[in-house]
């Protein structure tokens, strides 16, 4: 009696896939329906993607996802309402080029959001508000950025408010990698404690969760999911992958001869961390209230490109083919 994924996890939290308008056509789209019961766009709710010129939003993928998973009873996670990457070029400039006011980027990032939030207001269960706005130097709390710059740090406070003006009842998020490294665990806690003191609505905290057989440990992630917690925020596991590959900080370019081979000691460790990792998403599932996969399967991933392009990953529980791996019978066997 073989279930599929969602089925196993019914008792415990949604399980997501993020994906993009080509997964919706047959025969991913029967996959992505037995196999999960959330959704999020891979890139199709960003804000360059969805406004790219100003007043000027480009409906369509967003539009076709969200009927998808209604159709399809799958509740719908929106990425991202306010980051610093793949926003329009146009968002922080006026006709010559030069900086806006504060004024008026507030005026801009408030239109946006109200916009979007409230297209699918009912529908769009909770957002990522904004998204990695930590600085990756752990001798800053925040990330220096146009937003940043022009608005200085209160966007963030600004981007929840809108937020919650256009969809009162939508939980809002801030979302982040690396969000159970040690160091930057005490920083995301500083930015979410402060929102919070401040009465922000704010309901929840985003784990991207770009793992790797290497890393995070057991107590690494606990830690982090009891330091959240102890604010009184959900968690959301928002960007799930298993890299076979120890994450490197610099982009680069692949090497002559570099293997990229699965070998059968990368696929048991990865089924082992796999394994590890629900274990600790099932312990706190009080605290845990959505886990959603980045990429659905071994055929296409953005780990293809990053951090080295070119060189092949493997970091889901399915083959290229779609069949479960050993990583999945570990996630389902408890
Ligand atoms: O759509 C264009 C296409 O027209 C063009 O021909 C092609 C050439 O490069 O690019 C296409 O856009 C790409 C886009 O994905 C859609 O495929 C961009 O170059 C590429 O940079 C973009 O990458 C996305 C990335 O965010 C952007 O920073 C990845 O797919 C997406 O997986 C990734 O997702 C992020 C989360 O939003 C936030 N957390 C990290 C995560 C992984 O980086």
């Amino acid at each position: 009696d073989v279930k599929d994924l969602k089925d196993y996890y019914q008792n415990y939290f949604p399980i997501g896939i993020a994906v993009n308008v080509r997964s919706l056509e047959e025969p991913q789209a029967d996959f992505i329906k037995k196999n999960f019961n959330s959704i999020t766009a891979e890139n199709d709710m960003k804000m360059g993607p969805l406004q790219p010129k100003e007043g000027i939003f480009n409906w369509k993928n967003a539009d076709r996802i969200v009927d998808f998973a209604f159709k399809n009873n799958m509740k719908i996670r929106g990425h991202a309402l306010c980051w610093h990457e793949q926003a329009g070029d146009w968002i922080f400039v006026d006709k010559n080029g030069n900086n806006v006011s504060r004024e008026l980027l507030l005026e801009r990032l408030r239109t946006h959001i109200h916009t979007v939030v409230n297209r699918y207001k009912g529908k769009i269960y909770a957002w990522d508000v904004v998204n990695e706005a930590i600085d990756d130097n752990p001798n800053n709390l925040l990330r220096k950025s146009k937003w940043t710059e022009i608005i200085g740090d209160d966007f963030i406070e600004k981007a929840f408010e809108y937020a919650h003006e256009a969809d009162p009842n939508a939980k809002l998020f801030y979302n982040d990698y690396n969000s159970e490294r040690p160091e930057k665990v005490e920083r995301i806690y500083t930015l979410l404690k402060q929102l919070k003191d401040k009465n922000i609505p704010i309901d929840g905290v985003g784990l991207q969760a770009h793992w790797s057989i290497f890393e995070p440990s057991r107590s690494e992630l606990e830690h982090a999911i009891q330091k959240y917690s102890s604010l009184g925020l959900e968690i959301h596991i928002t960007e799930l992958d298993v890299s076979i590959y120890k994450w490197e900080k610099e982009k680069r370019a692949k090497r002559p001869n570099e293997s990229d081979e699965y070998t059968p000691e990368l696929q048991k460790a990865q089924a082992n961390k796999y394994q590890m990792f629900f274990e600790v998403f099932r312990k706190y599932k009080k605290n845990i209230t959505n886990v959603t996969f980045w990429n659905a399967t071994d055929k296409y991933t953005w780990l293809d490109h990053y951090p080295v392009e070119g060189r092949k990953n493997y970091p889901s529980l399915f083959d290229i083919n779609a069949k479960p791996k050993a990583a999945f019978w570990k996630v389902v066997n408890f």
